[in-house]
């Protein structure tokens, strides 16, 4: 094998994957939205979970969607100054886009005050919540939905970094074009904990009757895919064996299916395929890995009863009664409900079904089990 060789996996935050697998249907809904038109509940769409489940490569996905059908696409990371940098940065740059377009007249920003193209502002004006800079935005995603075929897509990361207000402003905003029934859709994806506290503003109803999807463990049929094809067009094939190992062992969750796949095909760089016993020496390198940057610092996150309810669950195999972990714990009903609501807010566990709950991440489980022996 050659020195020039290049590891495909991606296991870095944010970095697409080689091989987007599973979530199907969740990205169906999305493009149908896209498609349905103006009212349908899928324009306004949240993708939640904890760190790692990949929420950001999902809205990359819901991104490619629109583009797919000629959308303008506004992508924003949220952080303090998030509508500040979207009048001045991504808007503009919009407009830039829209004017790049062959087929589509050329546009202007025509500023605030301006009419243009029959559309009338009397929905905003009156409306003594909307300050200038956001009758201005709303202004500007009308003048791009409804100019031509174009939809305007507004994708928002890392919500819960959001200042409520701002996200107060942008839902506003968003809500004023689904009004005037313009191409305009929202997608935005947070965890659990942060955008919780967002979505209880009761002022931002907008987001609260969003499409939510929270982001499960990714199929192991599909899994298999997302490790076989990246390793083989890379040149190095995973033996049957190697590959079954691998896919077992990312328990579904995507941030582990890249470090799985990276490690795998990094153990011995001078082999033709990955054997049973790279896949071995793989999988550990990505355990440590996995526990080190995702499930030390949830672990860190809990409270002492927390704890003492996540390893209630430890020894059932996939979901855990409330009654066992009450009997288990010593905690009474009161305070099992109220842990409970909390680690589901945390993104440490999952409801499953009345009076059961499961690890949002299996991994985790596995975890907390070698922490119990060591
Ligand atoms: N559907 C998928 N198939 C294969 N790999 C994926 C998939 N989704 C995400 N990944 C990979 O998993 C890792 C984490 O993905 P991503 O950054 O999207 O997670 P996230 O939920 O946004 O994490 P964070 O909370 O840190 O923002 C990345 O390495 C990414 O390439
Ligand atoms: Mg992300």
């Amino acid at each position: 094998m050659s020195d020039e060789f290049r590891n495909p996996f991606r296991p870095t935050f944010g970095s697409p994957p080689p091989r987007f697998v599973g979530r199907e249907a969740i990205r169906w809904s999305f493009a149908q939205g896209l498609d349905d038109g103006p009212g349908s509940p899928a324009r306004a769409t949240l993708y939640v979970g904890a760190r790692g489940v990949g929420k950001t490569a999902m809205l990359n996905e819901a991104e490619r969607e629109a583009e797919l059908r000629g959308w303008i696409v506004i992508r924003e990371t949220a952080r303090a100054g998030l509508v500040d940098s979207l009048m001045r940065a991504r808007i503009p740059e919009a407009f830039a886009a829209l004017d790049g377009r062959p087929s589509g007249p050329a546009r202007r920003i025509t500023g605030v005050d301006t009419p243009f193209g029959g559309v009338s502002f009397d929905s905003t004006t009156n409306d003594p919540e909307i300050s200038p800079d956001l009758r201005s935005m709303i202004e500007q995603l009308e003048q791009i939905a409804s100019t031509g075929d174009t939809g305007v897509l507004l994708s928002i990361d890392e919500l819960h970094a959001a200042a409520t207000e701002e996200i107060r402003e942008i839902a506003i905003a968003i809500q004023h074009t689904f009004r005037r029934q313009l191409n305009v859709a929202f997608v935005g994806a947070g965890l659990p904990a942060g955008l919780d506290a967002i979505l209880d503003d009761d002022i931002i109803t907008f987001l609260r009757r969003a499409d939510r999807h929270d982001l499960g463990p990714i199929d192991l049929t599909l899994v298999d895919e997302g490790l076989r094809d990246p390793a083989a067009k890379a040149g190095r094939p995973f033996d049957d064996d190697a590959l079954r190992l691998a896919t077992a062992a990312t328990e579904g969750f995507a941030f582990m299916i890249q470090l799985v796949g990276f490690h795998c095909i990094n153990v011995d760089r001078t082999s033709p395929t990955i054997t049973v016993a790279d896949a071995r020496i793989g999988i550990d390198a990505a355990r440590h890995r996995v526990d080190s940057l995702v499930h030390e610092p949830e672990f860190r996150g809990l409270t002492d009863r927390e704890r003492a309810f996540v390893f209630a669950m430890v020894d059932d195999a996939d979901e855990t009664a409330m009654a066992a972990i009450r009997e288990r714990t010593g905690l009474d009903m009161n305070n099992t409900n109220t842990h409970r609501h909390r680690l589901i807010r945390k993104g440490v566990i999952r409801p499953v079904r009345k009076g059961y709950v499961a690890f949002a991440n299996a991994g985790f489980r596995t975890y907390l089990g070698n922490r119990k022996l060591n």
